[in-house]
């Protein structure tokens, strides 16, 4: 797993920003932009309609038309706020691999402060330094090998309620499915379901027992806490949409009631944490890094991270630190991945050819009823080609925010000019235009797996190596070091995603026990973006659900699972 370089600790890291240091870049930056003095940072400057934030269009949909009129940097302006804009894979190293210590993460960490404290995403410096060393060596490989059987327990009980779904026409009548479904686009048919819906609680019950051995049960159920988590990160995504922080001033923050809202479940999610936590430390077992790597996950009864975190020597996190680190891995690591399924689903159903590829080497290599292992993953060579590519269409998320530090230049990329910074300035890496760069990628709208099978280089394209497929392609997934930084869905340098693997594992077993048992047909010809921490769909990702046609007979288990309980994964071969 990716454990961060230790190259965020050369050099000197600059204080952080004051209030005073914020008011008078705003003011140079209305001078600058508006005024009469002279623009000194080279970037073109685009003055950003409103509706870009609030209007109907995701806003990356926005950025992708600034990139396509005026090229891969550019300043927006809303007002006295300025963001840099950059799809540029050159520009991109130097900022996220090469001078890491130039930025933080600026309005982003604004936004997820009140839901993770000093959790890894927006933690200072000085406090992700710390908290990154304990926590990438829990996603040790044996931990991982752990928990592709626990995403094929979860992955089952979704195949258990889409065959509900599929044999009697109905959606289950507990279902949170069907709660969520009442609120999206009405179902036409008794066998259609939101898949979006499906692997979003899919993957918050793989998230919840992975990091704190918790069953949320959300497949089948909708309790107090998952709503409270639900409406958590959709207060995150309101947030991200307003440029004035108002939640930031305490009085607004009684008044309005849907910040009272707010603080009620997160006071849910963190009573429940701090009891988890504190079950967690009276059972301490405590040993060293090598002894927790070689525990034998076959029998522990619980191989949460949480466990990990408290049982690990030397550690003594406060309740409050474990907490923050609790909830952005469960924020983190749920959307994402649920997002990287639906749209890996929703191309799949568009594309018959690549389902049938994939298809034929599910059967292969998952016949029949078999629960994928770890090395089974790595043989799903196809599939895992399918996710990069959805990944690299559907950025999850679509824009990387950083802030400067100090004032410095970043070199021209592939754009012509050297874009100069001050302390202060916001910069938005756009994903979504560097991952459908033209100059970069061949037919960059198509989908298509098996474009990492083929080297692509582009000469005209200044200081960029192309993309290299690895030949070793078991190992490694198609990633930012050989596409030289034009790939890079789960970031690049220290702050790189901590659960890359975990979440190609999850992707990978999700994707090949669904396919195996059903078949999907889309019911609208348009799905449709929104903007979110991770692209959405507008309406859901409706689908009309089917047992597999092309096989000679129903899979008897499944068949006789339908007149049962869903609940007990005792029933799952492993
Ligand atoms: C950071 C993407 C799944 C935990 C990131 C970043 C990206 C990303 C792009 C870098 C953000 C930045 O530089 O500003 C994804 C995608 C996922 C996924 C596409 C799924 C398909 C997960 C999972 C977990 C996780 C499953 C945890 C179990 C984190 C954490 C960070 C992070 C803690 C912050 C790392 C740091 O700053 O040290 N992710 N992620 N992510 N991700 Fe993921």
């Amino acid at each position: 797993p990716t454990t961060g370089s230790a190259d965020a600790d050369k050099g000197e890291i600059p204080p952080p920003l004051t209030t005073g240091d914020m008011a008078g870049l705003w003011w140079t930056n209305i001078q600058q932009t508006y005024g009469s003095k002279p623009s000194v940072d080279g970037a073109p400057r685009v003055e950003g309609d409103p509706s870009d934030l609030l209007g109907d269009q995701p806003f990356f949909i926005a950025l992708a038309k600034y990139f396509a009129q005026y090229g891969s940097v550019f300043k927006l302006a809303f007002g006295p706020k300025v963001f840099f804009v950059v799809s540029d894979p050159a520009m991109t190293r130097f900022i996220l691999r090469d001078n890491p210590t130039y930025y933080d993460k600026g309005v982003l960490a604004e936004i997820l402060e009140p839901i993770m404290g000093k959790g890894l995403i927006p933690a200072d410096f000085e406090t992700w330094k710390k908290r990154r060393r304990v926590i990438a060596p829990g996603f040790h490989m044996k931990w991982l090998d752990r928990m592709t059987r626990l995403f094929g327990e979860c992955t089952d009980e979704l195949l258990q309620e889409l065959d509900r779904v599929a044999s009697r026409g109905v959606v289950s009548s507990t279902g949170s499915v069907k709660q969520q479904l009442g609120s999206k686009a009405q179902a036409t048919q008794s066998n259609v379901i939101d898949m979006e819906t499906a692997f979003c609680s899919c993957s918050l019950d793989i998230i919840g027992k992975a990091v704190f051995n918790y069953e949320f049960g959300s497949v089948t159920n909708e309790s107090p806490i998952i709503k409270a988590v639900y409406r958590c990160l959709r207060e995150a995504e309101h947030r991200s949409t307003f440029l004035f922080p108002y939640w930031k001033i305490e009085f607004l923050n009684w008044v309005i009631p849907r910040q009272r809202k707010f603080r009620r479940d997160m006071k849910i999610i963190s009573d429940q944490l701090d009891e988890l936590i504190q079950l967690a430390v009276d059972s301490r077992d405590e040993s060293d890094l090598s002894a927790l790597e070689s525990r034998d996950y076959d029998v522990i009864k619980d191989p949460s991270m949480l466990r990990f975190l408290v049982d690990l020597r030397g550690e003594q996190a406060t309740c409050s630190q474990l907490r923050d680190d609790l909830i952005t891995l469960l924020t983190a690591g749920h959307e994402t991945t649920a997002a990287l399924l639906t749209w890996a689903l929703c191309e799949i159903a568009r594309n018959p050819h690549v389902l049938s590829k994939l298809r034929e080497e599910i059967d292969t290599i998952l016949p029949d009823r078999k629960m994928p292992t770890m090395s089974d993953v790595k043989a799903l060579q196809y599939t895992r080609r399918v996710l990069a590519e959805t990944l690299r269409m559907y950025p999850q998320p679509p824009v990387l925010i950083r802030r400067a530090l100090k004032d410095h230049t970043i070199p021209a990329g592939t754009s012509k000019m050297d874009l100069k910074l001050l302390r202060g300035n916001d910069l938005f890496i756009s994903l979504y235009t560097l991952h459908r760069h033209p100059d970069l990628w061949e037919n960059p709208n198509r989908f298509d797996p098996d474009r990492w099978t083929r080297e692509f280089t582009n000469p005209a394209v200044k200081d960029w190596k192309g993309y290299k497929p690895n030949p070793n392609e078991a190992s490694l997934y198609p990633n930012e070091i050989n596409s030289d930084y034009a790939f890079m869905p789960f970031g690049a340098g220290p702050r790189k995603c901590v659960g890359d693997q975990f979440a190609m594992l999850e992707a990978t077993v999700c994707l090949a026990m669904t396919l195996r048992e059903f078949d999907f047909e889309h019911v609208y010809d348009e799905v449709g973006m929104t903007t979110g921490a991770t692209i959405h769909t507008q309406n859901g990702l409706m689908m009309r659900v089917t047992r597999r046609r092309d096989r000679s007979a129903p899979d008897a288990r499944l068949a006789s699972d339908a007149t049962t309980s869903s609940s007990s994964s005792a029933s799952v071969p492993t």
